[in-house]
C-alpha cells in the first residue's frame, strides 16, 4: 500500500511539475521579462503541491481522468502561489523565506512582487478557461475558483487575520479566520476536482464537508509547525507568529496535536461518499505529521 501512494502521489507532482514549468509565463520576445522571472521564481519554488493533488486524486475519485485535471490544479497552484507572495510582503507577513529561498519580494522589489502575484492569480482563470472540459465545467470552475479565492474566501481571510493581530480572539474567530484564509482554498481544489471528474452534487457537497475538516488539520499543523518545525526543512522561518490569533495561542500544542487527528478523522468519514479513496485517506494521515 505505502508503495502504491507513493507511486500515486509521484505520477500526480510529475505531472504537476511539467505542465507548470513548460506552459507558463515562457514570453522570451516580450519586454517584461523580470515580471515572468519573478512569477515563475516562486511558481516553480517546489512546494508541496498539495493543492493540485487534491483536484487530481478528486477527480480520479469520482471516475474522471486526472490528467485532463491537471490544468484546474495549475491554476489552483497559481493562486496559491499567488497568496503566498502577498502574505510574505512587509506590509503583512514580512517574511524573508519561502519554499527553502528568499520570498519575491526580496529578490525582485515590492512592487514587482506585487505584480506578479497580480499576474499569476490572472494567468489561474485563463487556465481554467483553456482546460479540456466542456463549457459548462469551465463555467463551474470559474465560479468555484473565484468565490473561494476572493473576497468571502481567501482574501476576507488574510483582511480578518490582519485585522485581528492587535487583540485577542475568540475560538469562533480564530476558526472563522482559518475556514477563509486556508480552508476556501483548499475547499476550491477538491470541488474542482469533482467538477473535472464529472461528479455528482452531492459528492461537491462531501468535497466540501472534507476540505472544511482537512483544511482545519491543515493550519492548525501550520500553526504548530510555526512553534515546534524546523526552519530548514519548511523551507521557512519559524517563530513568526508571535502577535497572531493561532491555534496553538489559542489550545496550546497538545490539544493542537489531538484535533490535528480528530479533524483528519472527520475528513476521512466524508471519503466514504467516493470510489477508490485509499490515496486520500493516506495522504490525509501522512499530513497529520507533516515537518513541512
Ligand atoms: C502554506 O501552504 C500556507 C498555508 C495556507 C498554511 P502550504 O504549506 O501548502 O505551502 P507550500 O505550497 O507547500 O509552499
Ligand atoms: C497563509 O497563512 C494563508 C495564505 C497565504 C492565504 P500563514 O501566514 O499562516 O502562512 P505561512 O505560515 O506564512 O506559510
Ligand atoms: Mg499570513
Ligand atoms: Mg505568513
Ligand atoms: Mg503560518
Amino acid at each position: 500500500m505505502k508503495q502504491a501512494f507513493e507511486q500515486q502521489a509521484d505520477a500526480y507532482r510529475d505531472q504537476i511539475e511539467r505542465y507548470l514549468d513548460r506552459q507558463c509565463f515562457q514570453y522570451p520576445l516580450e519586454p517584461q521579462a523580470r515580471l515572468f522571472e519573478a512569477m515563475r521564481y516562486s511558481l516553480l519554488a517546489g512546494g508541496k503541491r498539495l493543492r493540485p493533488v487534491f483536484v487530481m486524486d478528486f477527480c480520479r475519485m469520482c471516475g474522471g481522468d486526472w490528467k485532463a485535471a491537471v490544468p484546474f490544479g495549475a491554476a489552483l497552484e497559481m493562486v496559491h502561489t499567488y497568496s503566498l507572495i502577498h502574505d510574505d510582503l512587509p506590509c503583512m507577513d514580512n517574511d524573508d523565506y519561502r519554499r527553502g529561498r528568499l520570498t519575491n519580494h526580496k529578490v525582485y522589489g515590492e512592487a514587482m512582487a506585487v505584480l506578479a502575484g497580480d499576474g499569476l492569480l490572472t494567468a489561474a482563470f485563463g487556465c481554467l478557461a483553456q482546460a479540456d472540459f466542456p463549457a459548462q465545467a469551465r463555467i463551474q470552475a470559474v465560479e468555484i475558483l473565484s468565490r473561494c479565492s476572493g473576497c468571502l474566501g481567501m482574501i476576507g481571510g488574510q483582511v480578518l487575520d490582519i485585522q485581528s493581530e492587535q487583540r485577542l480572539c475568540t475560538e469562533q474567530e480564530v476558526l472563522d479566520i482559518q475556514s477563509r484564509k486556508t480552508g476556501a482554498l483548499i475547499r476550491a481544489a477538491c470541488q474542482l476536482g469533482v467538477v473535472a471528474g464529472g461528479g455528482s452534487k452531492e459528492q461537491l457537497q462531501f468535497a466540501a464537508e472534507f476540505a472544511v475538516h482537512l483544511g482545519l488539520a491543515f493550519q492548525i499543523r501550520d500553526d504548530m509547525l510555526d512553534r515546534i518545525g524546523d526552519a530548514q526543512t519548511m523551507g521557512k522561518a519559524t517563530g513568526m507568529d508571535g502577535q497572531k490569533n493561532t491555534f496553538v495561542r489559542l489550545y496550546g500544542l497538545e490539544r493542537c496535536d489531538q484535533l490535528v487527528r480528530q479533524h483528519t478523522q472527520q475528513a476521512i468519514m466524508a471519503l466514504k461518499h467516493f470510489d477508490c479513496s485509499e490515496f486520500m485517506k493516506a495522504l490525509a494521515l501522512e499530513l497529520t505529521n507533516r515537518k513541512c
